[in-house]
């Protein structure tokens, strides 16, 4: 058996052996960027050096970062999705490109690791039209001098062989990095089912075909794009990211199909059988059971990162994780399993991990948070579950009140409700909780006349603001500003920005100038519920690390939306009328990062 303390190592060794330096993974919870909810890949840290900026280290970098994608929550319980993850990574800073990489990580998967060449299949970019980006036939031609046989090399487009944070080229906003990939895929040549939702071929299986035979197992990113207002302009060098999943590369060194059947999940799904009473056999067990397994390991390590279960933000996919975890145990079991059954399944991750991420004393800090949250949802679930079951037509009303008086997040509920083929409106619970809020509003300030009252009239007041100082940024500082984060309390306004030049006292001054002229001009503030794409085409500003639904709510300052000065997609609540904000003053400025900028005002 091939363990993962052989693969760390050797992956390690082999690129220091190539004058490579490690970098030290950041944290899951990135700490100077307010944004990003999670570190989500090995690049995240190294964003500024890939725009051209000088890394302490040099230009050859590896590390193994530990990555949490919450956007893959509803995929996981096949094979090879995960929440938590780790990912092997090496870069060139504008050093080696393509023919190095490529050759180099072959090499890694044929002589270090092993691996037999009938079972790899690569791919390469087959070019974007409409972005005016080429086929990479320099990586077929490569793969090909490397003696991978024609009918082992596929191409795709943007949506599987292009790499940036925001996706694919149309989605990237002004000023970040991306390029066209090269992955690799490992065949476990079983007797898959094909399967017949894939988007490419009914017929035949392919590497990105989703029916759990073909495994990424690695992507060579060839960052030497930046998106600009005029289409894709070359970076100052050409990079290599180099990113693959330490889990998935060691169940294809095993030449297992299952990543959860590896040692790094294998011991908590044999705890996890033990606590539920059930094998982890039947399709439908195996994908509950999975599901447990990757959102215990998530929540684990979330809480090792300082997150606590909340109803906000980090918070709230954590308390997402574990109530998921809760509702499956208790669907596989037919009854509630208590938080301290868990406590071996939670020691058993900490064992996996034990030196490499963890201490013997993290066991008693996360073990109680764990079943604290666990608890508390547990005194609800039943009566909660009973309900759900008895729904036939659902409203957004129902699901806000298993919300609200049942601790029933949002989401799954959904899930509850679409395993009976049955599904709700969104934009009813969203007027729910809105109405919700308001009420609350009101009851917090009949009750408390001064502080509360204030603070979330405030809010309101700073919300709105926000949105005249994003677009009065726009028209002053011109279209690379884009927004990073935006924090409000009772006393000010934070806004954090990336601005591809520094912004001037007078631009500021200015800004505050359309401000404060939009607030005199009393427009009024509504709001209309759009699909997304008729938002997007309106112009309205998007939040570009943000996942929107369908139908999307957009506040609009203005007489109309066709004339309105700010178009945002936003949850709201905001003031009804912008002579309701009184003067704004922008009091502090300052720089946070790499043409990222941060700006208060009260
Ligand atoms: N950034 C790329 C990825 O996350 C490769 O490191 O897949």
């Amino acid at each position: 058996m091939f363990t993962h303390l052989d693969l760390r190592k050797k992956f390690a060794d082999f690129w220091k052996e190539k004058n490579h330096k490690e970098v030290p993974p950041i944290s899951l919870v990135p700490q100077n960027d307010p944004t990003t909810l999670f570190t989500g890949s090995g690049m995240q840290q190294l964003v500024p050096y890939l725009l051209g900026e000088v890394h302490p280290l040099g230009k050859r970098l590896y590390n193994i970062q530990p990555c949490f994608r919450s956007q893959d929550v509803l995929e996981i319980g096949d094979n090879r999705h995960t929440t938590f993850f780790e990912m092997m990574g090496n870069w060139s800073l504008g050093d080696y490109f393509k023919k190095e990489q490529l050759s180099w990580f072959w090499q890694f998967l044929t002589q270090i690791l092993g691996f037999d060449k009938k079972r790899l299949y690569v791919t390469v970019f087959a070019g974007d039209k409409k972005n005016n980006l080429d086929p990479d036939n320099e990586s077929r031609k490569i793969w090909l001098e490397l003696g991978v046989p024609e009918n082992h090399i596929f191409s795709y487009g943007p949506e599987k062989n292009w790499w940036s944070r925001a996706g694919v080229p149309d989605n990237m906003p002004e000023g970040e990095p991306g390029g066209p990939d090269s992955e690799v895929f490992y065949d476990f040549g079983q007797d898959f089912k094909l399967h017949e939702n894939s988007p490419y071929s009914s017929l035949k299986c392919h590497p990105n075909c989703d029916c759990g035979r073909f495994l990424e197992i690695g992507n060579s990113v060839f960052m030497q794009f930046k998106k600009t207002k005029n289409g894709f302009e070359e970076l100052p060098a050409k990079n290599v990211d180099f990113g693959g999943g330490l889990e998935r590369m060691l169940a294809a060194a095993n030449n297992n199909p299952d990543v959860f059947l590896t040692e790094l999940y294998l011991p908590i799904i044999k705890n996890i059988e033990k606590i539920v009473d059930k094998k982890y056999e039947n399709e439908d067990d195996k994908r509950k059971i999975r599901i447990i397994a990757d959102h215990l390991k998530g929540a684990v390590f979330l809480i090792k990162s300082g997150v606590y279960p909340s109803n906000k933000e980090r918070g709230y996919v954590l308390r997402r994780l574990l109530r998921r975890v809760t509702i499956k145990m208790y669907q596989l079991k037919g009854k509630k399993v208590l938080a301290n059954d868990l406590n071996l399944a939670v020691e058993a991750i900490i064992e996996i991990y034990k030196n490499i991420y963890f201490e013997e004393k993290d066991l008693e800090e996360i073990k109680p948070v764990i079943g604290e949250e666990i608890d508390r949802f547990n005194k609800t679930l039943e009566k909660g579950f009973s309900i759900l079951q008895k729904i036939e037509k659902p409203t957004g009303k129902q699901v806000f009140d298993l919300y609200q008086s049942y601790g029933f997040p949002k989401e799954l509920t959904e899930e509850l409700l679409k395993e009976k083929g049955l599904t709700f409106n969104q934009k009813e619970f969203d007027e729910e909780f809105e109405k919700h809020r308001a009420l609350s509003r009101t009851a917090s300030v009949g009750m408390f006349k001064g502080g509360l009252a204030d603070h979330s009239k405030n809010t309101l007041r700073y919300h709105t603001a926000t949105h005249l100082l994003h677009q009065a940024l726009f028209d002053v500082l011109g279209e690379s500003i884009r927004q990073e984060g935006s924090h409000i309390t009772g006393e000010r306004l934070r806004f954090d920005f990336y601005c591809a030049k520094k912004p001037t006292t007078e631009g500021l001054k200015e800004v505050e100038k359309i401000i404060n002229q939009k607030i005199k001009e009393e427009l009024p503030v509504n709001f209309v519920v759009l699909p997304k794409e008729e938002a997007y085409k309106i112009g309205a500003k998007a939040f570009f690390k943000e996942k929107y639904p369908d139908m999307v709510k957009v506040y609009y300052i203005g007489q109309s939306l066709e004339t309105a000065y700010s178009k945002e997609f936003c949850g709201g609540p905001h003031v009804t009328n912008t002579k309701e904000i009184g003067k704004i003053e922008i009091f502090k400025f300052e720089k946070i990062g790499a043409n990222l900028y941060r700006i208060y005002a009260k």
